[in-house]
Order: structure tokens, then sequence, then C-alpha cells
């Protein structure tokens, strides 16, 4: 048995400890869900299941939950979250060239996760700073003026 083994048992009994302080009770559903989120990083359909089994609410609202509120996500996540701007002013300023690189770099189409858990990517709407367009964030740290070229160094700063 090795520590990482230790780390999540005690994680799942917290969680375990708040399946039985809610049980029965579905205000305790936003509670529970942000505890799965942290110690999964999202949502596994597994605990979703648990979940509405155990505070008794329909597994339709907890997906409803799971899909309405931004902190949670029902696929898992990478360490580094990579959001590129695809707002008409980056657009026209070349972001899908970017897109391109990203993609070709990271081995995924937007919107997934590396397998090794080390980027998300995700497309997003005007970030509100088209004046540096095209823009790219990593963990919310701004990329402005963003090239393909650019891509393969930026990356690499994020183990
Ligand atoms: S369109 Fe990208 S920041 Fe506005």
């Amino acid at each position: 048995m090795g520590a990482e083994c230790k780390c999540n048992c005690d994680q799942e009994k917290k969680l375990d400890a708040l399946f039985a302080q809610y049980k029965g009770n579905s205000n305790g559903l936003i509670v529970v869900m942000a505890a799965i989120q942290e110690v999964h990083g999202y949502l596994p359909k597994d605990s979703l299941v648990k979940t509405a089994e155990e505070l008794g609410v329909p597994l339709s609202d907890v997906y409803g939950v799971a899909t309405f509120y931004a902190a949670f996500s029902l696929r898992p996540r990478g360490r580094h979250c990579v959001n590129l701007c695809l707002g008409t002013a980056c657009y026209v300023k070349g972001a899908p060239d970017v897109q391109t690189m990203l993609e070709q770099e990271m081995g995924i189409k937007a919107g997934n996760t590396t397998e090794d858990r080390r980027f998300s990517l995700d497309l997003v709407r005007c970030l509100g700073a088209c004046g540096i367009a095209p823009v790219l964030t990593v963990n919310g740290e701004v990329y402005p003026r963003m090239t393909a070229e650019k891509v393969t160094e930026i990356l690499a700063k994020y183990e």
C-alpha cells in the first residue's frame, strides 16, 4: 500500500462522511457535488448516481446541477486550463491557426483533456480583450497577440 492509496482512501472517507451527513437531504446536493469535484477533479458518473441515491434526489436533477454550474465538470480536467478565444476579433486575426497548432501539440481536439491530464483545451467567446487579439489564457494568465509559432514555447512552461 503506497502513500497515494492512503490519501485517496482518506478522501473517499470524507465523501462517505458527507453522504452520511446529508442522507435523504437534498439541501446537501451542492456541498456533496463540490466535494466530489474537489476529490476527483471532475464528477464521475458513479459518484453522481451514488449522490442521487444517498440524498434522495432524481438523477436528472443531479445532472442538471452538474451542467448548470461552470465549476462542475463531467469530464476529467487537466492540471492546466488552456482557453483560446474564438470571438470575432480573435477569429479574424488568426485564432483558428492557433487552435490548429494547440490541437496538434496536445494531440487532442478542443473541448478535451490530454490523456496525461496535463492540459484541458477549451474554446471560449470574447474575453473582452479584443485589442490584443488573438487571446490565449493558461490558468488565467493572458497571452496576447497569439500566433501558431508561439504555441510550443508557451505550452512548455506548464508541466
Ligand atoms: S474576440 Fe477575443 S477577446 Fe474579444
